[in-house]
């Protein structure tokens, strides 16, 4: 059976990232036409090149999110290739080490990195990418995708936005503003046909995260122990993961009647209190 997607055009920002790749890489499969927005033009050609010669055709655009005028051009360029935006994942994101604490509780001992040493440029420069990146991209996109009226939003939020991890302020409280945006947008957008929505993952085990979560001798630290300990499924999700419930929010045969909801992704780490 062809799939509701088919011809359809998606624009994904950070779409050169671990998940955002995983998410384009499936999307042109499906048929649909994949603009992948990013900062980082070294990774967009590596998966630009690498996504070519699916059934949907994919173009990379280097793109800040945080740049309004970057971002119409980006726009304007994508309505000359397919002549329609219908869905827009806004997957840029993500914590900065200068913006995490060194210690999880406060040590007056330690000088390095206490919440107190964070600069204010390093935290809002985390918050701006999280929160602005999202509500920056869905201003310029979604007036093209008001004329299909079948068009879905994605954030990304994250188990950061229910409750916040230690280290890590601006990310948990940007996360935590991106679930709330996602409300306030789809009920913004209600009468055009748009639906807006947001994943929360849990905690995926990537290339990334691997410097998070073991030791150089591949030895799993404290924070990873603690984070499997809290999830039922007692493992890391992998990017693929979160494919169904992307492809599940974009169709609207399969999720018309739902928007403003953040969908956990998780293996259970959001239900269980640790008891
Ligand atoms: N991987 C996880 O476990 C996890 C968990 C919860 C939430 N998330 C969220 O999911 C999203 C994707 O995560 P990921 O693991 O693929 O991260 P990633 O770092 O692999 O991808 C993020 C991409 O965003 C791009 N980017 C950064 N700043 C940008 C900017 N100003 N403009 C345009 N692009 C920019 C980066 O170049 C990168 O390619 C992020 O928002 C992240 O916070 C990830």
């Amino acid at each position: 059976m062809e799939s509701n997607l088919v011809g359809k055009t998606a624009v994904i920002t950070g779409g050169a990232g671990i998940l955002g790749h995983v998410i384009a890489q499936e999307l042109v499969k499906k048929g649909v036409n994949v603009a992948i927005c990013d900062l980082d033009e070294e990774k967009l050609n590596t998966v630009c090149q690498e996504l070519q010669g699916n059934k949907g055709n994919i173009s990379s655009f280097v793109c800040d999110v945080l740049d309004v005028e970057i971002l119409k051009k980006t726009a304007t360029k994508i309505m000359e290739n397919y002549g329609r935006i219908d869905f827009l994942i806004n997957g840029a994101g993500g914590n900065s080490p200068s913006a995490t604490t060194e210690q999880e509780y406060y040590d007056s001992s330690s000088k390095e990195n206490s919440f107190f040493t964070l600069t204010p440029e390093n935290l809002r420069k985390n918050m701006d990418l999280n929160f602005f990146g999202t509500v920056f991209p869905s201003q310029i996109f979604t007036p093209y995708m008001v004329e299909s009226q079948q068009g879905a939003i994605i954030n990304f939020s994250s188990m950061n936005a229910y409750t916040p991890l230690t280290k890590i302020p601006t990310y948990s409280a940007g996360k935590a503003a991106v679930a709330n945006f996602t409300q306030w947008f789809a009920n913004y957008l209600a009468h055009t046909g748009i639906r807006v929505n947001a994943i929360a993952p849990g905690f995926f085990d990537t290339i990334q995260t691997k410097k998070l979560w073991y030791n150089e001798q591949n030895q799993m630290l404290p924070r990873a122990k603690k984070i499997l300990e809290r999830t039922p499924m007692q493992r890391f999700g992998v990017p693929q993961e979160l494919v169904g419930t992307v492809l599940f929010l974009l169709d609207y045969e399969q999720s018309r009647f739902i928007t403003g909801i953040t969908l956990p992704v998780d293996g259970g780490f959001l239900s269980y209190s640790g008891i």
